[in-house]
Parts: structure tokens; sequence; C-alpha cells
């Protein structure tokens, strides 16, 4: 089969440069410009990385034209469906679903890893009460390094996939102690007795003063949440991931940074953004089409928190999913609760921006972060929870990614160039002489 080539032509100096076109498995092909800057003496320029690809992967596809989403080959749709959280957190580690022993196996360290060394708690103590629950988890899960000293050999695989089911098992722990915390509230243990979301919610609102009754219905809404989080390809924070794995520090430390990077409002920040932008809008009285011409002026910073998508260019296929799942949970709740006017608001919020031309001819829909936040707040999960919640869910897809980064021979340290702009050479004047 002919070799499929592009060819570079300088047209200052006739040079040539024949590279070669890289296949997937499906989704856009690849020109492997590695010759370039070594034939042709020249770097390739893409700021934000809008069409570079970093790496080779087989853990995500999305199609962004299509909508589709999938981990290891399954639809999300299917997943979100059939599949547990647990379940998905194998399958993007391993790479195939697990039969029942694997299964049991895998619940069975996940649910034996959960709690945390007793000196963690004094992390926690170190924070002010009003501490931002993200400042809390970056820190925290930073320093689990501290207490793992003798199994950091990021070359040894079995280190690699402990760690990695230290990280998945510990975070729900962190992310509720975070916030218990913050409540002046006493930590509670996780029980190994429930799932990995019924789990969590048990740690975030039960009192050691009685017994907690899960609510079945938010536990599996919570886990089919988790699902919908757990990997997106090579996004923002999942490139921290591998930039700051690259350079070999330990796997704790590299989650971290990618736990700093999804805080941004403009990734998993969002979704916290989105409630507060929601509640300003139903605060305000101003009409839907007041915000969204707002969000359409160039003059003005405000944008419409959980629309648009640097993929995406058809509706986020997981925003579709969460949509129903609030749907199901608000139906269940009395008419008049405080989050059936935010969820309404979002949803003629959508209708409106979906008929308007500007965001027509951007692509511009709701993504993964619109209506996530409706639903957690029917939780009790407070706002300033909400990118823990993401980060706790995404922890499985980074620590994937990094795992299949360190397992990679092709994998070296992460060093991008630039385009300088800067002073050209110039000599040293003295102060005297300024
Ligand atoms: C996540 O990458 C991932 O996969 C991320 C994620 C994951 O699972 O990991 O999916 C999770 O981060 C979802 C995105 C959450 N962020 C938000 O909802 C914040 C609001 N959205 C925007 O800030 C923006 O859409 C981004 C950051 C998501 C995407 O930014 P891009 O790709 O750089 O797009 P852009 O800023 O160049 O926008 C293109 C145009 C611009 O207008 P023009 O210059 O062409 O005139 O669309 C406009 C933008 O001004 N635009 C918006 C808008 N988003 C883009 N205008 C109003 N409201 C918006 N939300």
């Amino acid at each position: 089969m002919t070799k499929h080539t592009v060819t570079v032509t300088d047209n200052l100096t006739g040079k040539e440069v024949e590279l070669d076109v890289l296949s997937p498995v499906v989704g856009p092909k690849a020109i492997d410009v590695r010759r370039l800057h070594k034939e042709l003496g020249y770097f390739t320029y893409d700021p934000g990385y809008l069409a570079t690809a970093s790496c080779s992967s087989s853990i995500t596809y999305l199609d962004g034209g299509e909508g589709t989403l999938m981990y290891r080959g399954y639809p999300i749709e299917q997943l979100a469906e059939e599949s547990s959280f647990l379940e998905v957190c194998y399958l993007l580690l391993n790479g195939e679903l697990p039969n029942k022993a694997e299964m049991q196996g895998f619940e069975d360290i996940i649910t034996h890893h959960t709690m945390l060394h007793d000196q963690m708690q004094y992390f926690f103590r170190g924070f002010r009460r009003d501490a931002h629950p993200m400042a809390i988890m970056v820190g925290v899960v930073g320093a689990l390094s501290a207490f793992y000293h003798d199994d950091l050999d990021i070359h040894d695989p079995a280190q690699r996939m402990r760690s990695a089911h230290r990280l998945i098992a510990k975070m729900p722990t962190i992310a509720a102690w975070s916030y218990r915390y913050h409540m002046g509230l006493p930590f509670m243990h996780p029980r190994n007795d429930m799932s990995y979301a019924e789990d969590f919610l048990h740690l975030m609102f039960a009192t050691p003063c009685e017994d907690y009754e899960v609510d079945p219905l938010m536990a599996k809404a919570l886990d089919v949440i988790f699902i919908l989080h757990a990997d997106h390809e090579q996004n923002a924070s999942t490139s921290t991931v591998r930039l700051a794995g690259s350079s070999e520090a330990n796997p704790f430390a590299a989650i971290a940074a990618g736990i700093a990077s999804l805080w941004g409002p403009a990734h998993g920040g969002a979704n916290e953004a989105v409630v507060n932008m929601l509640t300003e809008i139903s605060e305000s009285g101003e009409s839907l089409q007041h915000w969204v011409d707002k969000a359409k002026n160039k003059d003005d910073n405000f944008r419409l928190m959980g629309f648009g998508h640097r993929v995406y260019k058809n509706y986020d296929p997981r925003a579709k999913i969460i949509r129903e799942l609030a749907n199901e949970i608000l139906d269940r709740l009395p008419p008049d609760n405080p989050h059936q006017k935010l969820f309404d608001i979002a949803r003629e919020l959508e209708k409106v921006a979906l008929e308007d031309d500007y965001f027509k001819q951007r692509n511009l829909y709701p993504n993964v972060d619109f209506y996530s936040g409706v639903i957690f707040l029917s939780m009790g999960i407070p706002v300033t929870m909400f990118t823990v919640m993401f980060a706790l869910a995404r922890t499985v897809g980074w620590i994937s990614q990094w795992n299949e980064m360190m397992g990679d021979e092709e994998n070296r340290i992460g060093r991008p160039r630039q385009l300088y702009t800067g002073a050209e050479k110039r000599d040293y004047i003295s102060l005297e002489d300024r």
C-alpha cells in the first residue's frame, strides 16, 4: 500500500521535506512533524494546541463534529446506561471490561484502599475553615507521595498500578473530608459494605450520631456522573498530568498538577461558574436575551459558562445524559424545590442561545458542566465542591493516561519550543548610565 506522505516546500529556499502521515484507528490523520526542524530548521506553531496531537493514546476517542465519545471503544451512552463507575475505572486502566472474578478483585482492592493514613488528617487541619476545597485537594493529593516512599518506582508497572488504585480509592475520602472540615463536622471513615458512590455520599453526609440511609437514586445518579467525567482525551488537565509526569515526577505530584489545571473556570471550574451564573441571572430580573447578548458582546468578558468546547462543535454527549438525569431527579422533588428554578433557567437559556446566530455560527452548545451543578445541588453538595466532584471522577482518566505514557517507549520529557518575540541581543547598561 502506498505510504501516505505530505511534502513541505519552502518557497524561499526551494528546499523540500517529505513527512509521513500517521493513520489512527479512527479520527483525523496526523502529519509527523518530528523531522521538520532537523531538515528545514522550522518549528510548528500552534498556541493552545488546536491542531496538535501531543501523543498517541488508545484510551478515549471523541469526535467533536459528531458529538461522540468512547472509552476504550465503548460508546459513553452504553457505559452510562449499563456499566458502573468502578467497572469503567477497570476498563480505562486495563483496556478491557473485567470478567466477574476480575471485577470482584478490583472492587476489593479499591474498597480496601479508601482509608487515609491517620497522619493525613493534620494536613486538613492546617487550612482555614473557609479554604476552597480545591485548594485542600491540590495540597493533600500532592502530599500523598510523602506516605508511599517505598512504592514510587514509576518504571515498575506493578508500583504504577498500586498508585493508581490508591488514588482512585482515596479521592472520595479526601474530597468528602475537605467538605467536612469546611463545615466543622467530624471526619467519617469509609464503609467497606457500601459501593463507591454510596460510600462517598455517606462520607459527605453521615454523622457518627446515627445510621445514614443512602438514597439509591442519588447514588445511581452520582455513579453515572462519575462515569461521564472519567476521561476525555487530551484536555487541559490531562495534558498537564502528562507533561508533569513526563519529567518522571511521582504520580501523586502529577495528579496534583492536573487538579490545579482543572480548577480554572475555562475547564473543570466551569460547573461552579455555571451555577453562580444561573443564580446571578435568576436574581437579576433581566431577560435571558439580555444575558445572551452580554455573552456575545466582545467588550464584555461575560461568557455563558457551560457553553462551548474546544473540540465539541456539536452537543456534548455527556450534557445530554446529565440533562436527562437532572430531569429525573428534579421530577422527584416538590415543584417548589429551590433548584427547580435554576434548572428551568438553564433549560430556557439553552433554548435562547441555540436559536441565536452567534452561537449557531460558532457551534456553541452546552457542555458537560452546564447541567451537572443542578444535580449536585439536589444532592446537597455545595457549589464550592463541584469542581472537586469533577476531579474525583477524572482521577481515573488522569492516572490511566499517565500510566499509558509511562509504559510507552516513545515517551520522553515534554519540552515545547516557542516563537521568540522578545528583544534582540543587546549589551548591559550600568545603573548610573540608565
Ligand atoms: C471542560 O477539553 C475538554 O475536553 C474539557 C472538558 C473535559 O471533559 O475535560 O470537556 C471539560 O473544560 C468543558 C468546558 C468548560 N468551560 C466552559 O464552559 C467555559 C465557557 N466556555 C468557553 O470559555 C470556551 O468555549 C472554551 C474555553 C470551553 C473553549 O474555548 P476555545 O476553544 O478556545 O474557543 P474560543 O474561546 O476561541 O471561542 C470561539 C468563539 C469566540 O468568539 P470569536 O472570537 O470567534 O468571535 O466562540 C466564543 C468566543 O468568544 N465563545 C463564547 C463561549 N465560548 C466560546 N462566547 C460566549 N459564551 C461562551 N461560553
